[in-house]
Parts: structure tokens; C-alpha cells; sequence
């Protein structure tokens, strides 16, 4: 959702911010621009659609100049068009910004400038920002930094901003609330985006700017301010991600680079953490606060998308390990209704990317009532990592295809470490069904490369249920999540309208739209419930729908009455999701592909939700 980029330095802004906002499509975009300032002064470019056609429009154009910011768009107040686009300039021409979030009091802002005879050619709230700002420069004859200042102490809602003025041609102002802004640190030479992809080949040193926060960015300079005016000290750190962590490596798309990377990202998650051999989990969040984590009286686990899917598993998982209760919230609903936080209460917030919304505003929520947040976030340095008090990262390196497969295959390894840990420090699991599930879990990466290894198996079952309208994902206990997320990933990927179900519940309404033509995809991997989701499977093939089946190699019950079947390794059924949802990621790629979908950035979609 909405990418930023800025350089400022020596070198030639506009080729580093084509590279950067190309790194950072990822996120989700609908239109695109830059603003540089060269010789001949400030220069704006923008444009509906990808970052590629904004880049064709401007051969021969003056794209020179040591110093510009970059946007891509996904659009909340206006449709994406080529005036929606940022950057935007002030009504006097001299003041250039880009944007990320929503500014809330628009509209009241926007009434006082209309007034003062303020012109807006955009429908944005950008714009209106922007125009306040010049407004406030142009009143109290102040620095743009202080207007900047001044004008945010009166903005409600999220941002990150970044300015470029035409009269102060060596610096870029930036703020940030609510929205995430790394600044990369060169030798005499600054370097900004939404995330560290821009500047991976310049610079491992990395600020990540805190909420309120005014930064004033020259080629060698960077000073940072809170909104209050006085200096802060910016706190360099080192970025541990490599440029080839964020490109395809021979792949045809990320998404499929990731989902077949997951042998090795299970197993990163795992490495150092886990030791079966020795009966032992390492892992310094939980053992830092393990009195906290066992003596709790209730987890509530807040999340968004995927991760509230990884959230859900968790439940299941931590209520029968553990014996603990856990709630899981959806984190757009928490952070509004008014949820009762006890003492001694534990939020466990899950976030690939660490920046979504809504998640944060919850954990802000929740620390108000005094709750202890224990964070499960993918990006290292993101907002949610920094305002949980403890955590663990899912090391599962950059994910880029916006639809999540390796980030949760790694949020379900991590917060099953966790439930296996806290059960033994609890004594709520006997030591020999311990011992079992660390051998189970560490066998996990082997079994997922089997499974991809037959891979192609899925292709013809793409083939064949491509052109459906509607499609059921049934599942049972811990499959049922799994259900979940094999129909979030279809919709996401090949736009065929999917819902998810719990296998039994599905006699309560879906059952109706059984026909010849809806597919049904049971995640029936062997539990037990084995018996049970097989009723299921007759129940739907007694309407005649099409049954396909995920089911665990030596099932010979299902394949005689299931239409396509697709078999995952024999695991331990607490485990078993981290297998059975590896042929549902695959099979919602294929049939997006077979579509023509645009499967790395379907349509509407962003990475990284940073508006509620
Ligand atoms: C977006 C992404 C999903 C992701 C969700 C939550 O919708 O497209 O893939 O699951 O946000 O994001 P988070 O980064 O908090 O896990």
C-alpha cells in the first residue's frame, strides 16, 4: 500500500527512484510519479498504472538531479487517475509531496483553504495537506520544517510524508505517524523508502524513523525532531538482508519463488530455536517472560488476513497444549469495540510486514490497559516489533508476492514453538508427546520439499476447475484454518469467489450452493476426524458437487469417492497444517496464472495494509 522513495546525494536521484519504487510495487499501487529539482528547477511526473509506463513516458524528459522523491499511489480518497497521482504540488508551485495514510480532518481543512481561495485540482487529501502547509509557510514566514511542524500538531489520521520545496533545492523534509519511513545513511548521501529495498545496495545502515518524528535531509545531514521541536539522537541499524533476497531467482513469479522456498524458510525459523535431540526450544522472548506467559489467564491473539488465519491455528494449538484460553480478534474490530483486557492478560500480535494499521493501533489499544504484547512479526525494525514489548521474528526473509504463503508457513512454525514451550515450562504436555512434536516439527522442511516436488501434480487439477465461479474450502479442527486460508488465496490470486468453512458448519448454509459445477476442496489430511470429514465428502458428492481432496499418502478411503485428490506426507496432526497448506497455496497460483491474473500484485490488493 502506498510506496515512498527519496535520495539525496551526489549521484542521480531518478534512476534510484525508479529502482526503488519497482521494489516496492510489491506493496500494491495503482499510480505512480516523482519530483525532482535539477538545474531548470522542480519537475513533477505522474501517471496512472505501473512504474514501467511512468519510466517509458519520460525518455528525453528532465529526470536529471541529485536529489527527487518517488510514490507509488493506492488509492483511498480519489480514483487512481493521472491527477490522483502523487506527488503533488502546492497551489504556488514551490512545494512537491508525496504521501502515504489518511489525513482524517481533510475535509475541514480543506473548507478553510477553499476559503482563503485555495485551489485543489486532485481529490486528495494530500493535496489539502500540502496546501495547509504552504499556507502556514507563506503566514508565519517560517522554514518549511517548521510549517511541516506546525501543520501536523494539527492533522489527525496517518502519514508519512516527504517534501521536496524548489527554494530549499539540497533537502527533503520527512514525517512519518502511523506509516513506515526507513532512511538509509551513505557516505554523504541519503537514501529513503516505505522499507529498506531501495537502498539495499548502497547502505546495510539504516534509521527507522519513530512516530512524530520530523526529519530534515540534506547529502550529508540528517536531523531528526519530534513534533515538539527538540532534537532527537537517530538510532543507526544494521540492515541483514541481501539484494538477492528480493529478486526472483529464476522463478516466473515471487509467489511461486516463495512458496518453494519454504523448505528452507521453515527451517531458518527453526535453526538455533528448536533441538529435538536435546528436548529443548530456545527462544529469549518466551524464556525473558515465561512467569507472564504461563501464569496468564487468557491470551487474545489480534491479527489481519493470513495472519488471522495463523492466529486462529494458534488457538487450537494453544488450548489444547497449553490449556490456556485464547481469543482471536480480528484487529480492524478490536481496536474499536471495547474490548475488556484483564491483568495478567497477554496480546499476541501477528504481522508479516509489522506495519498493518489496524494491528498497531490495536497493540496501542491494548497497552493502554496495561496489557503485556508479545509480537510475531516477519520484518525486522518494523512498527509492530518495536511497540511489542517482546517477540519473535518468523525469519522468513522478504516476502514480495502479495498474497502471504512463506510469512505464514513461518508464523504457524514460530507459534507452535511457543505452545510446545509453554506447555513444558507449564507441565500441560507429558514429555513423551513433547519429545514426539519437536521430532514432528523438525521433520517439517523435508515433507514440504516432497510435497513440492510434486508440485506439478496440481497442474491439471488448475486446469480443470480454472473457470469456476465459486469455489468451498471444508476442513476440520486444525485443518479448518487451513480451510480458511486455501480460500483467502484463491480469491486473492485468481478472483473465483472462495469461502472457507468449517466442515460440519457447512450443512448450515454453503450446502445450498452445491451443484455440478462447485468445486469443493476438503483439507482431510488424516486426525481424527478422519471418519467425520469423509461423511462430509459423501454429503457433497450425494449433490453431486466436485470433491477435491488434500489427504495424507496411504488414505485409500477418500481417493474412491473424491473427483481429484493431492497427497501430503503423514504427519502429526497438531503439525499437519504446516503440510496441507502448501498444495492449496500452489493450486491457487496455478489456476491464476492458467487466468492470466496478475498473481504477484492482483488487483486492489496491498502488501502492506497501512491504512485502516
Ligand atoms: C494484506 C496482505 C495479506 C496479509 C494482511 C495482513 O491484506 O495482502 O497478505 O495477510 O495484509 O498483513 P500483515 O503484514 O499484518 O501480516
Amino acid at each position: 500500500m502506498c510506496g515512498i522513495v527519496g535520495y539525496v546525494g551526489p549521484r542521480d536521484a531518478y534512476p534510484i527512484i525508479i529502482t526503488g519504487l519497482k521494489r516496492q510495487e510489491y506493496r500494491g499501487y495503482d499510480s505512480t510519479g516523482v519530483a525532482l529539482i535539477n538545474d531548470t528547477g522542480l519537475h513533477v511526473f505522474k501517471k496512472k498504472g505501473k512504474v514501467a509506463e511512468l519510466e517509458q513516458s519520460l525518455l528525453g524528459k528532465p529526470v536529471n538531479g541529485n536529489i527527487g522523491i518517488g510514490h507509488t499511489r493506492w488509492a483511498t480518497h480519489g480514483e487512481p487517475s493521472d491527477v490522483n497521482a502523487h506527488p503533488h504540488q502546492s497551489n504556488n508551485g514551490k512545494l512537491a509531496m508525496i504521501h502515504n495514510g489518511i489525513i482524517e480532518n481533510y475535509a475541514q481543512l480543506k473548507s478553510e483553504l477553499t476559503k482563503k481561495g485555495y485551489s485543489f485540482k486532485s481529490e486528495t487529501d494530500t493535496e489539502v495537506l500540502l496546501n495547509f502547509i504552504e499556507d502556514i509557510q507563506k503566514n508565519t514566514q517560517s522554514p518549511l520544517e517548521e510549517a511541516v511542524r506546525i501543520a501536523l500538531k494539527r492533522v489527525s489520521g496517518a502519514y508519512v510524508i516527504l517534501l521536496l520545496d524548489q527554494d530549499n533545492p539540497d533537502t527533503i523534509i520527512a514525517a512519518r505517524k502511523g506509516s513506515p519511513l526507513v532512511i538509509g545513511i551513505g557516505k554523504g548521501e541519503h537514501f529513503l523508502g516505505s522499507d529498506a529495498t531501495p537502498m539495499l545496495e548502497y547502505t546495510k545502515e539504516v534509521v527507522y524513523v519513530n512516530d512524530y518524528e520530523i526529519a530534515i535531509i540534506k547529502a550529508g545531514e540528517l536531523i531528526l525532531k519530534n513534533l515538539g521541536n527538540e532534537r532527537q539522537m537517530p538510532y543507526i541499524s544494521s540492515l541483514d538482508l541481501e539484494l538477492a533476497a528480493i529478486e526472483k531467482g529464476g522463478f516466473d513469479h515471487f509467489m511461486l519463488k516463495e512458496i518453494y522456498e519454504q523448505p528452507s524458510t521453515i527451517y531458518d525459523c527453526l535453526r538455533g530455536r528448536l533441538d529435538a535431540e536435546k528436548g529443548t526450544i530456545t527462544m529469549k522472548g518466551i524464556q525473558d517472560n515465561i512467569e507472564a506467559l504461563i501464569n496468564a489467564p487468557r491470551y487474545i491473539i489480534i491479527a489481519c488476513g493470513t495472519s488471522w488465519h495463523a492466529a486462529l491455528e494458534a488457538e487450537y494449538i494453544i488450548e489444547e497444549l497449553c490449556r490456556i484460553p485464547v481469543e482471536v480478534e480480528y484487529a480492524s474490530e478490536f481496536r474499536y469495540r471495547n474490548p475488556i483486557v484483564n491483568k495478567g492478560d497477554v496480546i499476541i500480535a501477528i504481522s508479516q510486514s509489522g506495519e498493518t494499521a489496524d494491528t498497531l493501533v490495536a497493540i496501542e489499544k491494548a497497552k493502554e490497559q496495561g496489557a503485556f504484547i508479545f509480537g510475531i512479526v516477519n520484518v525486522v525494525g518494523s512498527s509492530i516489533s518495536r511497540a511489542s514489548h517482546a517477540g519473535a521474528y518468523t525469519h522468513a526473509g522478504p516476502e514480495i508476492g502479495v498474497a502471504s504463503t512463506k510469512a505464514f508457513t513461518a508464523q504457524l512454525t514460530v507459534l507452535m514453538m511457543i505452545a510446545l514451550k509453554i506447555a513444558k515450562e507449564k507441565g500441560t504436555i507429558e514429555q513423551s508427546r513433547y519429545i514426539e512434536l519437536l521430532v514432528e516439527l523438525e521433520n517439517i522442511p523435508e515433507k514440504v520439499d516432497a510435497i513440492l516436488k510434486n508440485g506439478d501434480l496440481l497442474k491439471p487439477i488448475a486446469q480443470k476447475y480454472k473457470d469456476a465461479i465459486n469455489a468451498l474450502y471444508l476442513g476440520r479442527g486444525y485443518n479448518f484454518p487451513i480451510a480458511l486460508e486455501g480460500a483467502l488465496k484463491l480469491k486473492e490470486i485468481s478472483y473465483i469467489h472462495a469461502e472457507g468453512y468449517p466442515a460440519a458448519e457447512m450443512k448450515h448454509g454453503p450446502i445450498a450452493l452445491v451443484d455440478t459445477n462447485l468445486p469443493v476442496v476438503f483439507v482431510a489430511t488424516k486426525d481424527e476426524y478422519h471418519a467425520k470429514i469423509v461423511s462430509n465428502i459423501q454429503e457433497i458428492k450425494a449433490r453431486k458437487g466436485k470433491v477435491i481432496a488434500i489427504i495424507t499418502e496411504g488414505d485409500d478411503i477418500i481417493p474412491a469417492m473424491a473427483d481429484d485428490v493431492f497427497f501430503v506426507p503423514p504427519a502429526n496432526e497438531v503439525v499437519a497444517p504446516l503440510l496441507s497448506v502448501i498444495p492449496l497455496q500452489l493450486l491457487s497460483y496455478y489456476i491464476g496464472v492458467l487466468k492470466g491474473c496478475d498473481v504477484d500484485k492482483p488487483r486492489n490488493l496491498a502488501k502492506s495494509v497501512t491504512v485502516e
